[in-house]
């Protein structure tokens, strides 16, 4: 089965943390890509999607709500999964973190409740106004890289049980 990784990242945190889901997906032999949401053309070659976003200011990127808008109606039934991407907090606070409104609505639109909230990475390096921003949070204690591939990679076995699972019936 074919299962497409999409995901929005500013500072690509967000782009390896799916670059992870799709690797463990790999591992149990489904074929899995990651993409830039805003880069997939279509969705008819995937049996299943993951879709997640990088959190800022509290909301997901415009390219994932853009990718669920469009193809949330037309997955007709396909399994899908959410996830986002932000809290500069432990594995454990992380994984209590509630999807945000724009994240609910995603699932709503996507016909799916499973969604994770991973810790993000707070980049230094990030351009303009989000690099200002981010040099001044990590100025003030709040930087550092707060995910767990390990809870990643666990997240994604489920998903792959479950595509398997779905493949057998
Ligand atoms: C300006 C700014 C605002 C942020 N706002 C949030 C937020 O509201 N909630 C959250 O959980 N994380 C927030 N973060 C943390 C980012 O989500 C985290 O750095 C994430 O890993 C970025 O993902 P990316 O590298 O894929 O863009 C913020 C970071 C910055 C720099």
């Amino acid at each position: 089965m074919t299962v497409l990784v999409a995901y929005a990242s500013v500072t690509g945190g967000t782009a390896e943390i799916a670059e992870w889901i799709a690797d463990e997906l790999r591992a149990t032999g489904l074929d899995a890509h990651s993409v830039p949401a805003g880069a997939v053309p279509d969705i008819a070659p995937y049996e299943a999607v993951v879709l997640g976003s990088a959190l800022h200011m509290s909301g997901w990127h415009a390219d994932a709500r853009r990718f669920a808008q469009r193809f949330g109606p037309v997955l007709a039934g396909r399994p899908a999964w959410v996830f986002s991407s932000g809290p500069l907090e432990d594995a454990g606070v992380c994984a209590a973190v509630p999807p945000c409104t724009q994240a609910v609505n995603a699932m709503r639109m996507m016909g799916t409740r499973d969604h994770a909230t991973f810790g993000g990475r707070l980049s230094e390096e990030a351009h303009g106004w989000l690099g200002f921003v981010s040099r001044r949070m990590a100025a003030s204690g709040h930087g550092g890289d707060f995910r767990d591939p390990a809870r990643v990679r666990a997240w994604a076995r489920e998903i792959a049980g479950a595509v398997q699972t779905a493949q057998r019936t």
